[in-house]
């Protein structure tokens, strides 16, 4: 395995004995009433504990910022506690672990909300034709249509830095290391940084400097609560998920952006390739201007195999890297690297199902060398 990715690196006050990042991972194995960590969601982060850092699944810091049936949340007692379960055992298991906190926007349904209330958004311009997962009458999963959302209203957009800053409190209270603020994949942040959704006239519309106002007033309400070092942003420069339109002028957007969040000095930056290309160029303009603008922790996330990430860490384009769907079948990746040895394939049919089939019974070398006849 090429050493630097087995290498150490100090990310702010976390020693972490290896480069290899586990992606955050929406899996919806939450329990049902309450929305909380369950005792099958603590075996999975344990089983996976050898990386570096593990990021976890989205995680809605409201009811609000619910879209998925079954994602756990960061806002009640009784989740807190859950993720308190899983954090001390990763914790036992030698691991480290911060949490992804999330408002999904105009991604979502009424379903998902007790009050049956409907999305939010920068505006009320609707998803076409995307869906999310909820439950039917018999709590079996299926996917609908997303609601038309609700423009939020000024006074709201605060609101809502509050709770953020809310959950990453509720997240340190769960002995996390560290939070992650969602800004990628069409969820809210990136919906008030799209020119062609955000039609606000307030403070939070028109300009880029007003765009990336929402955001920028989280980080720094996030970081004031829990500490520079112990924040991520993760963005998805050029991404189209959840119809999204690329951005018209990435460099600029985008390294505005980095540079803000340089000089509110956040401990890393998490950049994600969402079509797993452009993050491979080794002349990428974007990935160095933001290097640029940003010269701490860099994640880069999309796509990533060995080679790759050899590749990245050799030319300085990244510090970290995170794996996704490597980590859901290969819960022992780090030593699979290190060995050369083969990786599981995943299956896409159990990635959402719920249960423990396709979620904590993907074996280790060991495993599979112990069952063998
Ligand atoms: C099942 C699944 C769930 C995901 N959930 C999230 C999530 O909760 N938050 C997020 O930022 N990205 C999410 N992603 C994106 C991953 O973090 C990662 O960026 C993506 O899988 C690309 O990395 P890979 O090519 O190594 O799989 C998810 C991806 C998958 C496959």
């Amino acid at each position: 395995m090429p050493t630097k990715l087995l290498s150490r690196y100090q990310l702010g006050g976390l020693a972490l004995p290896n480069r290899l990042v586990m992606a955050p991972m929406n899996r919806n194995r939450a329990t049902d009433l309450a929305l909380a960590p369950s005792a099958l969601m603590t075996k999975y982060y344990v089983q996976r504990a050898s990386a570096g850092l593990i990021i976890s699944e989205g995680t809605p810091i409201s009811p609000q910022a619910r879209g998925c049936a079954r994602t756990p949340g960061i806002y009640s007692e009784a989740q807190i506690a859950g993720w308190k379960r899983v954090t001390k055992a990763v914790h036992d298991a030698g691991g480290r672990m911060v949490l992804q906190l999330w408002h999904v926007g105009r991604v979502g349904h009424s379903s998902l909300r007790v009050d049956r209330s409907p999305p939010v958004g920068p505006s009320g311009i609707c998803l076409e034709h995307d869906k999310v997962p909820t439950l039917d009458g018999n709590d079996e999963p299926v996917l609908v249509r997303c609601d038309p959302p609700r423009a939020l209203g000024t006074e709201e957009v605060k609101a809502i830095v509050a709770d953020f800053a809310q959950a990453a409190r509720n997240a340190m209270a769960a002995g996390f290391d560290g939070v992650e603020i969602h800004a990628a994949n069409g969820y809210l942040f990136d919906q008030f940084r799209c020119p062609y959704l955000n039609d606000r006239a307030d403070e939070y519309g028109g300009t880029l400097e007003n765009r990336w106002r929402f955001l920028l007033e989280t980080v720094d309400a996030v970081t004031q609560t829990v500490g520079k070092a112990r924040v991520g942003v993760r963005i998805s420069p050029l991404g189209t998920a959840h119809e999204m339109r690329t951005d018209p002028d990435p460099l600029l957007t985008y390294g505005h952006l980095a540079c803000e969040l340089d000089r509110l000095g956040v401990g890393y930056l998490h950049v994600y390739d969402q079509s797993g290309s452009w993050i491979h160029d080794p002349q990428s303009d974007l990935l160095e201007h933001l290097r640029a603008c940003y010269p701490y922790a860099m994640i880069l996330c999309g796509g990533f195999s060995l080679e790759r990430a050899h590749a990245a860490l050799q030319s300085d384009h990244a510090d970290l890297i995170a794996f996704g769907k490597h980590f859901i079948s290969n819960p022992d990746l780090v030593e699979r690297l290190r060995i050369g040895a083969p990786l599981a394939p995943w299956n896409p049919k159990t990635i959402y199902k719920g249960g423990a089939t396709g979620y904590i019974d993907y074996p280790t070398l060991e495993e599979e060398a112990l069952s063998e006849p």
